[in-house]
C-alpha cells in the first residue's frame, strides 16, 4: 500500500472535464489495491492568466514542487490568442515547467489499436495490426533553449537567430532512457538526426553510437536522417519500434506520429526529469497529446482516454506501479475495442459522452 502525491493542473478547454474522468479512474484503480491518492488542483495556462495574470502562477509552481509528479490537462484557447507569442498559455506554461523540473525526456507512445485503424489516414493494408511505436524526444536542449536574438543590422535589415546546441551529457541521458525503453520492447532503437548537415547531429550520432554499443550491446541500433524518417513514418510506421531524437525533430515527428495514429483523444505522453522524486522514481509531467478543443469544451463530448492513459503513465514512471498502469491501459483498450466510443473514434457506432467513456473504463478495470 502506497500514497501517491501529485499536482493536478487541468488547464483550459476540455482539460478539466477529461481530468475529472482520469481522477475517477485513478481512484478506482488505486482503491482496489489499497493505495491512496493525495493531490491538490492548481491553475495553469489561460486559467492562470485569468486568475493571476500568469500562465504559470507562482502558487502552481510551488504546488508542483511539493508533489512527486504533475498530472497536466491542456492549455490555450481563442480567448488568449491575442497575447504576444511569449505570453501564450502553451509556451508560457509548458516551456518553463520543462525547464524548472529538468524534464529532459518526452515519451510519446504511438499506439493505435487494430480495431481503430479507421481512425488513421493511412491505408489499412499498411497497418493491418494497428500501430505500436514509441517516440522519445529530448526536451530541454537544442534550438528551443539555445541563445536567441533579434538585431538590427547596420544597414537597417533585421536579423533573428536561434541556436541549436547539444552537450554529450544531454545526449547520453536521453540515449540511456531510450536504450532501456527499447530493451523492454523489441530491443530495436532508431536514432534520428541530420548528421549530413548539422554539427549537433554529428555529435549526437557519435555519442549515441558509442554510449549504446558500450552500455547496451544487446540493443540493435540504427540511424536515420530526419527527412527520411518523416517519409518512413508515413510509409511504414511499424518499421520503427522506439525512436529517439533531439527536441525540434521530435516535436515535428511526434505530431506526424499522432496523426497517423488517428485520434488525438487516445494519445498520452510523459515528460521525465533527471532527479528522483520522494518515491525513488523519476519526477514527471504527464499530459495528453491533444489540445484544449475549445469548440467542444464543457459539452461532455471530449474523449478522456488520453488523459486516463497519461495518468497510467504517471503510475508507471513516477510511482513504480507498472502492473497497475497496465491494468488501466487494458481497461481503456477493452472499453474502446468493446465498442464504447466517444464521437472522435465512433466510426458508425453511437457515440457516448466523456463521463460514460470514463465510467466504461472503470467497469473494465
Ligand atoms: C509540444 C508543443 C510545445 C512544443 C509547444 C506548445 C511549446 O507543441 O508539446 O509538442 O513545441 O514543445
Ligand atoms: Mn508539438
Amino acid at each position: 500500500m502506497a500514497n501517491f502525491k501529485f499536482a493536478v493542473l487541468p488547464g483550459d478547454g476540455i482539460g478539466p472535464e477529461v481530468m475529472d474522468e482520469a481522477l475517477k479512474v485513478l481512484k478506482a484503480a488505486c482503491d482496489a489495491e489499497g493505495h491512496t491518492l493525495e493531490y491538490s488542483v492548481y491553475e495553469v495556462g489561460g486559467a492562470g492568466i485569468d486568475k493571476f495574470g500568469k500562465a504559470l502562477p507562482e502558487s502552481t509552481l510551488e504546488g508542483c514542487r511539493a508533489a512527486d509528479a504533475i498530472l497536466f490537462g491542456s492549455v490555450g484557447g481563442p480567448k488568449w490568442e491575442h497575447l504576444p507569442p511569449k505570453e501564450q498559455p502553451e509556451r508560457a506554461a509548458l516551456l518553463p515547467l520543462r525547464k524548472a523540473f529538468k524534464l529532459f525526456a518526452n515519451i510519446r507512445p504511438g499506439l493505435l489499436y487494430a480495431d481503430l485503424t479507421d481512425a488513421s489516414p493511412l491505408k489499412k493494408e499498411r497497418i493491418p495490426n494497428g500501430i505500436d511505436i514509441v517516440c522519445m524526444r529530448e526536451l530541454t536542449g537544442g534550438i528551443y533553449f539555445g541563445e536567441k536574438k533579434t538585431e538590427t543590422l547596420p544597414d537597417g535589415r533585421i536579423q533573428a537567430s536561434d541556436t541549436m546546441c547539444y552537450r554529450t551529457d544531454e545526449i547520453i541521458r536521453i540515449a540511456d532512457l531510450a536504450a532501456r525503453t527499447a530493451m523492454k520492447r523489441s530491443g530495436k532503437l532508431c536514432s534520428i538526426d541530420k548528421a549530413n548537415v548539422l554539427e549537433t547531429s554529428v555529435l549526437w550520432r557519435k555519442t549515441v553510437t558509442e554510449y549504446v554499443s558500450k552500455n547496451y550491446p544487446q540493443v540493435e541500433l540504427r540511424h536515420m536522417y530526419v527527412d527520411n524518417a518523416a517519409m518512413q513514418l508515413a510509409r511504414d510506421p511499424n518499421q520503427f519500434d522506439v525512436f529517439v531524437t533531439e527536441n525540434m525533430f521530435g516535436d515535428i515527428l511526434s505530431d506526424e506520429m499522432a496523426v497517423i495514429c488517428g485520434s488525438l483523444g487516445m494519445l498520452c505522453s510523459a515528460s521525465l526529469g533527471e532527479a528522483e522524486n520522494g518515491c525513488g522514481h523519476k519526477f514527471g509531467l504527464y499530459e495528453p497529446a491533444g489540445g484544449t478543443a475549445p469548440d467542444i469544451a464543457g459539452k461532455n463530448l471530449a474523449n478522456p482516454c488520453a488523459q486516463i492513459l497519461s495518468a497510467a503513465m504517471m503510475l508507471r514512471y513516477s510511482f513504480g506501479q507498472d502492473a497497475l498502469a497496465s491494468r488501466i491501459e487494458s481497461a481503456v483498450k477493452k472499453a474502446v475495442c468493446g465498442g464504447v466510443r466517444t464521437a472522435d473514434i465512433a466510426f458508425g457506432k453511437t457515440p457516448v459522452g466523456t463521463k460514460q467513456m470514463g465510467q466504461a473504463v472503470i467497469e473494465n478495470l
